[in-house]
């Protein structure tokens, strides 16, 4: 039995630590960092606070990009983010333009995945990286990751079998892997420890 302040507490904002990891795993360069299938910002805006540099937020979804911004201003980071409404699968952006893409929760929606995966290793400057999936960070802590994964566990079944289907197959390794093998992404790391599913590629140099 859960001990009822855990399962009707607020839990602790997962965006720092996915942040954190993007960091760590992915060493950008100070320039133009891109939040692909940002939603309402939340990864982007913690990039923001973590650096200097400008973030792309894209989504297709122009009301929520709305909201990303005016998040945006409410923080003071006016300036510091872009909002570009694109899909993965044509991103508007010239060749090595970027210096790393993150992107958490959205890689599962995308109608054409190898294609939004060229589009990320054709938009990487030379070099960069990009860390692609989902997840709430490696530091999040183990508490609020066994309640958050309940609360939406529940959510899901819900639904019924076929949301559960639906929900379940693009989160395995073998899924993402197979994404990466057809956009030709032979050299992806995918993380696979439970619950955590995401791939890191980097832009070759030569
Ligand atoms: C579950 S939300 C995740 C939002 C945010 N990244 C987060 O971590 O909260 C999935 C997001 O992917 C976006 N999305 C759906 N199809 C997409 C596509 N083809 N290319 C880029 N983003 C897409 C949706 O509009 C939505 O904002």
């Amino acid at each position: 039995m859960k001990a009822a302040e855990e399962t009707s507490k607020e839990l602790p904002d997962w965006f720092p630590t996915v942040a954190e990891d993007v960091l760590q795993y992915c060493l950008p360069k100070p320039g133009l960092w891109v939040d692909l299938g940002c939603g309402a910002g939340g990864l982007g805006l913690a990039l923001a606070r973590m650096s200097q540099s400008t973030i792309l937020l894209i989504d297709p979804d122009a009301d929520a990009l709305t909201k990303a911004v005016e998040k945006a201003e409410a923080d003071g980071l006016t300036g510091r983010v872009v909002p570009i409404v694109a899909c993965a699968e044509r991103i508007p952006l010239p060749d090595e333009s970027v210096d790393v893409v993150a992107s958490r929760g959205s890689i599962f929606f995308w109608n054409d995945p190898p294609q939004g995966l060229r589009e990320v290793y054709r938009i990487l400057r030379r070099g960069a990286r990009a860390l692609i999936g989902g997840g709430l960070g490696s530091s999040y802590p183990a508490w609020a990751r066994e309640e958050f994964y309940r609360r939406r566990n529940a959510d899901v079944q819900a639904g019924g079998a076929e949301a559960v289907r639906k929900w379940e197959v693009p989160r395995q390794p073998e899924w993402m892997e197979a994404q990466a093998r057809s956009a030709g992404l032979y050299d992806a790391l995918i993380e696979p420890t439970p619950p955590h599913l995401w791939m890191l590629f980097e832009k070759d140099i030569s």
